[in-house]
């Protein structure tokens, strides 16, 4: 069916639009658990096994739950320590620990509570079970939404920090490819002694006792020069999680050059979580073995004319349980520039068991400064999830860009909520600092074209960094042209930099607008609707002149000029976006 829909640009309706309901249902945990090779492993270093059943008075030990999900089989894993009939330990899950406290035990009933960590909020949560045989059936913890923080969210269908935000296709309600994993809620799991699967996550903190290191007083960090337009780019995350290694990076950047999308701006390729292995003695952190030469992997990417990025957590751990920065800024800075990498995110996760929102200035400020004395350029990229209203203080700490919203997954409704909530941040985007609602899900199968196309669009109507997150090695055309589209790749990286912002909302319609540097316009029309809809245009209600020309940047055509009313078809959660250039 085609409705018509009047659609006009009103710049005085700059803030009327309440954003649409676009929540999922359910919490989506869907985390492949690692696969490393069992070398250094802290993991299975402190292992405790024991082979006799549970009495109802010695539970104390590791317990090992397995889960399959959507995304494959997640695992579980509980540290016990039980004294006078109390609980005490951590549970693990694939996207790090979280200490048990409050625990008892009474015959062969337990309860405990955890204390998870959702996107910067501490969460506390009940677990009860039961010991059966020689094994415990317990519910496992899991971190929900925080409370109303950040954009994009919080949202039922969320992922925790740490956890894949791509997987694949699941059928919509009618069967139609790409709505996203299917919903998945946590049950009873059965857990059993036994040695989790080794990984190179670091061991668990104590943060009762971890000692508390001086912030800084604030001061402005100056801007280092970089970033004049977003961030281009690919990270390790949305595909790949923590599978990540030398020869994957490698053949990325190969791919990244092969696929012309180094000519189209593409530069910065950066490891996300799961690099890190452990500190030394004089606490310099080494990578895993999946890096054996981190130094070399960096002189590959930048022999190929692309710059490369790692990174960290200003925390004791990173969201994925890796060994973060805490206490160690300036020597990891050092490290980073010594390896000479060119970007590093740094991701808050595990710094809100030790500090609040109001230290999160200082305690960014800390790695600002650590960069800035390296004398390397490095790109400073801010990931705390939009908290603490980092727009008005991250170019201060020396960033570049800071996120805007939690982790995107790769379907519409956390694409849309992320991306349509942006208009308000628009004046905080400008050369050198950036807002920045996540990396691009683009090419990982969770969304139609057209979606992708929205996505790609909005992006680039925000000025919002163009950091890919699928495997560019395999892409199919249409992803291709979608990423490689020069045209809106120009609107987002435009000299101006302005943030480009809604303009009109109509149902499910909306205009947004954004000025380029030439004295062109960009104009974005979005449906939000799941069916086709046809747009009208009526330039001169719109404050818009007659002599623009109307060029239409994704059938890549020229539509006449402003003379006319614009009327296009467009698809089901799609958009078309129009560069309007003033006729002499
Ligand atoms: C958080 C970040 C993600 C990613 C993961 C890594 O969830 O928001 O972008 O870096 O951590 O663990």
């Amino acid at each position: 069916m085609t409705y018509h829909v009047e659609c006009f640009l009103r710049r005085s309706s700059l803030n009327s639009f309440l954003l649409p309901a676009v929540l999922g249902l359910s919490i989506g945990l869907t985390t492949p658990i690692d696969t490393k090779p069992a070398t250094q492993s802290p993991v299975a270093a402190d292992m405790q096994s024991k082979d006799t059943a549970p009495d109802t008075h010695d539970i104390s030990g590791r317990w090992v739950g397995k889960k399959s999900s959507p995304m494959g089989e997640m695992e579980i894993v509980y540290q016990l320590h039980v004294q006078d009939g109390k609980i005490t330990g951590t549970q693990t899950l694939p996207f790090g620990d979280s200490p048990i406290v409050d625990g008892q035990i009474a015959g062969d009933s337990l309860h405990f509570t955890v204390e998870l960590e959702s996107f910067g909020s501490i969460q506390k949560r009940e677990v009860s079970g039961k010991i059966v045989d020689d094994t415990l059936v317990l519910t496992p913890a899991m971190p929900g939404p925080p409370p109303g923080v950040g954009r994009g969210g919080p949202e039922p269908g969320m992922s925790p920090p740490g956890s894949p935000t791509s997987g694949p296709p699941a059928p919509g309600p009618s069967g139609e490819p790409g709505t996203g994993p299917p919903p998945f809620r946590m049950g009873p799991v059965t857990f059993r002694r036994g040695t989790p699967t080794p990984s190179f996550r670091a061991p668990s903190v104590d943060y009762s006792k971890l000692p508390r290191i001086a912030l800084p007083t604030l001061h402005d960090i100056p801007s280092n020069g970089l970033a004049k337009t977003p961030p281009m780019g690919w990270n390790s995350w949305n595909k790949f999680q923590t599978h990540i290694d030398d020869a994957t990076v490698r053949s990325i950047a190969d791919a990244i050059v092969s696929s012309g999308m180094k000519d189209a701006g593409y530069r910065y390729i950066i490891i996300d979580d799961g690099w890190q292995g452990s500190r030394n003695t004089d606490g310099a952190l080494s990578p895993n073995p999946n890096f054996p030469d981190m130094k070399a992997l960096v002189d590959y990417v930048h022999s190929q004319g692309l710059m490369i990025g790692i990174y960290s957590s200003p925390g004791p751990r990173t969201c994925g349980g890796f060994e973060g920065s805490y206490g160690h800024e300036r020597q990891d800075a050092k490290i980073f520039a010594d390896w000479r990498m060119d970007y590093l995110k740094y991701d808050w996760c595990s710094a809100s068991r030790i500090w609040k929102d109001t230290d999160m200035q200082a305690a960014y400020q800390e790695m600002g400064d650590a960069l800035e004395k390296t004398g390397r350029p490095i790109v400073y990229a801010l990931c705390q999830y939009g908290r603490a209203g980092v727009e008005r203080w991250g170019a201060k700490v020396g960033a570049n860009l800071w996120r805007t919203t939690m982790d995107i997954r790769d379907r519409y409704d956390s694409m849309a909520s992320i991306g349509f909530s942006q208009s308000e941040l628009a004046s905080f985007a400008g050369p050198g600092h950036w807002n920045d609602p996540d990396m691009l899900e683009i090419g990982n199968g969770g969304m139609s074209a057209d979606e992708y196309r929205t996505h790609f669009s909005l992006w680039a109507m925000i000025s919002a960094p163009l950091i890919a997150g699928n495997d560019i090695r395999n892409m199919n055309p249409g992803i291709s042209a979608i990423l490689l589209n020069k045209e809106v790749i120009a609107i987002d990286q435009d000299p101006l930099g302005t943030g480009g912002k809604r303009v009109s909302s109509t149902g499910d319609i909306e205009i947004w607008w954004k000025a380029l540097a030439s004295g062109d316009n960009a104009v974005a029309i979005f449906n939000h609707s799941n069916q086709e809809m046809r747009a009208i245009v009526s330039w001169d209600t719109l404050g818009i002149g007659k002599d623009y020309a109307v060029r239409d940047l994704w059938a890549h055509a020229d539509r006449g000029t402003t003379s006319k009313v614009f009327s296009q078809p467009l698809p089901a959660h799609g958009v078309i976006v129009l560069r309007l250039h003033q006729l002499k």
